[in-house]
Formats: structure tokens, sequence, C-alpha cells
């Protein structure tokens, strides 16, 4: 049955918990603080300066009111502003009512900002580890600019409703679209990568986004949801690349995109001795085959070979398929 409420309008008894939750000074606070990025208990208890215990209160009548939501990482619990309907959108109606010269909430900016910085330092001490592998990678394969701006050109310049990052890694697909994008979800199932991924993205600017530790064997997102989902270098780590695509498909809404960016078949053994690679690329024909058999249609296939001077051998192929409901439903006539 249709909802017969108007728009932006919400029952009453959810209207007054939500007011009578997020009507106390630190509550207050945690949603403005909120606003700029998710974060875990121990970051509010340090920026505010208040015991853990008292923290998680206030964090659970606002997770049971609606404002908020809570999301698991191992053994961390971020927690972010609600979705943009609903009591979310209340929580952002109150936050930008309040005046951002205030003393108290200028001086939670400062403390956010500086653990922040913290978070980052540990991050970018993960990230320097791995990064000469990750080079030495890189100079295989056809170079990056031209890849990303092949990216960009195939998504196009229209604002798109939301986006799913699979295998996320340091975020490099969320800064390069996320500000076309009003809903963000990032997926990984590395604890460190997302820790890298947020840092990077709160230097961009890029806010509200959605990180979520998962297997891309059974995402931790709604079904029928996402107008864009990018599976970028990621399918040659996996044991069982065709299930990953299935899983991936079952998350686009009716008509989005499903864009699969990874090597083309190459003989590089030793990729799979020093970086985990389980498959050494994949031909165009199995790529089709496992997007078709997800329901998909194939709308662009491109390969991007390495330039001669690098001596690179990794051609780098993007594929993009479109959920074919949108179009079944138009010519069922409906
Ligand atoms: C090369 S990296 C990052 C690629 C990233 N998409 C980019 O654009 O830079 C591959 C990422 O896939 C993640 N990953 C590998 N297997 C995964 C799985 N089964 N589920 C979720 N993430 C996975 C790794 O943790 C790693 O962060």
């Amino acid at each position: 049955m249709l909802d017969p409420r108007p728009a932006n309008t919400m029952p009453l008894a959810s209207l007054i918990a939500g007011l009578r939750a997020a009507g106390e000074d630190t509550r207050l606070r945690i949603l403005a603080l909120l606003d700029a990025g998710e974060l875990t208990v121990t970051d509010l208890t340090d920026i505010l300066g208040q015991s853990q215990p008292r923290v998680s209160r206030h964090l659970k009548l606002m997770a049971e009111a609606g404002l908020i939501e809570r999301s698991r990482e191992g053994a961390w619990a971020f927690f972010r502003l609600a979705d943009r309907t609903g009591l979310g959108q209340l929580a952002r109606v109150l936050i930008e009512r309040i005046d951002p010269h205030d003393a108290t909430i200028a001086s939670d900016r400062d403390r956010l900002h500086d653990v922040r910085a913290q978070r980052a330092e540990v991050a970018q001490a993960y990230f320097s580890r791995h990064a000469a592998e990750w080079d030495r990678i890189r100079s295989l394969h056809a170079a990056e600019a031209v890849v990303e701006s092949k990216i960009k050109a195939l998504i196009g310049d229209a604002p798109l409703a939301s986006l799913l990052d699979l295998g996320t890694g340091t975020g490099r697909m969320v800064s390069l679209l996320g500000a076309q994008v009003q809903r963000i979800v990032g997926v990984d199932a590395s604890h460190a990568m997302l820790a890298v991924a947020r840092a990077n993205l709160e230097s961009d600017g890029i806010k509200g986004v959605e990180w979520r530790q998962g297997d891309l064997y059974a995402l931790p997102v709604e079904r029928n949801a996402f107008e864009l989902v990018i599976i970028h270098q990621v399918l040659h780590f996996l044991d069982d690349p065709s299930r990953a695509i299935r899983e991936a498909a079952q998350a686009l809404a009716p008509g989005g995109r499903l864009m699969v960016i990874d090597f083309a078949p190459h003989d590089l053994e030793f990729l799979r001795e020093t970086q985990a690679h389980r498959r050494l690329g994949f031909s165009v024909g199995q790529m089709s085959d496992w997007l078709i058999e997800a329901g998909l249609e194939i709308i662009h296939h491109d390969d991007i070979a390495p330039p001669y001077t690098t001596g690179g051998e990794l051609t780098v192929s993007i594929f993009v398929a479109r959920d074919l409901r949108k179009q079944m439903a138009l010519k069922g006539g409906l």
C-alpha cells in the first residue's frame, strides 16, 4: 500500500522520540560531530572528555530513536548519522540550526581535527609499509591517470544517487567519483585499508561515506539499492570472482550499472607469490559470461594497454554492464 503521508514528514510518535533523543547538550554535540563523518565511541570520548559508559548511553538512545546508525568493523563500532530519510533528515535539520561559532561546538571541532590527525597518522604508517609493493605493481600496468579518466568518461558528469565501491582499498574510486554522488558506501574486508580510506576521504573533504567491513561474497548492504557499483582491481584476489559478480549484481537498483576493472590475461606468475593474486587476469569471454550469468547486459568493454616506454605487461580491462529490469518493465508495458 502507498504511504499516504506527504514527503518529508514522519509519524508524530517518531518525531517526538527523535526530538527527545536529540534534546540534550552532549547528544546535540555528538550529532554535530557525526555530521563530519563516522566516529567510534573512543573518538567521541576523547573529543567530549566524557566517560565511555556515558557516551555509549547517549549513542544507544539516539540509535534507538533512529537519529544515528551503528556499524561493526571487527572489534570496533562506528557511528554515523542515519540516512537522509526520516530521522536522519531531522538530525541534519537540527545540525544546520546550530551556530558554528558557538564556543563548545568550535572546541569540539578542534578536538575532532586532532583525533582525525592521529588516526590518519596510524593509517598512513600502514600504507607506507605496503606502498613500495603497490608502486611496483603500478609500474607494470597501464597508467592510472589514463584508466581513471576513462572511468570518469564512461560514468559521465551527471549526479548519481548512490555508489557502492567493492574492495574499496584506499578509497581511490570514492575520491574519483565522490563529488557527484549523494550516497556512498565503501566495502572492504580489511580494517587497516578502511582506516586508510577514511583518512584519505576526510582529507579530500568528501563527507558522509558509509564504510563497511565485509566480504564481497556476502555484502553487508541492501539489495536493489545502488545506481552504480564498482569493483576496481579486486577480482584477481578472489577464488570465485563469478560469485562476487553475482552478489554485486544483486546490490544494483533496477537499471543500475556495474563497472568491473581488472587485468586482461597475463603470465606474471610472481604476482601470485608476492602479491596474493589468485587469478592472472580475465579474458573478455570469461568476464562476459560471468556478467551475463549474473543477469546483466554488457554495454561497454575497453582494454587499456601499458605505454611501451614503461615496458609494463599488464593491460587493464574495463567492463560496464547494466541491470535489465527497467528495460524489461518497459517492454512489458509497466
Ligand atoms: C588492490 S586493493 C584496492 C583496490 C581499490 N578498489 C582501488 O581502487 O584502489 C584490493 C582490495 O580488495 C580487498 N579485498 C580482497 N578480497 C576481498 C573480499 N573477499 N572481500 C572484501 N574485500 C576484499 C582488499 O582488502 C584490498 O583492500
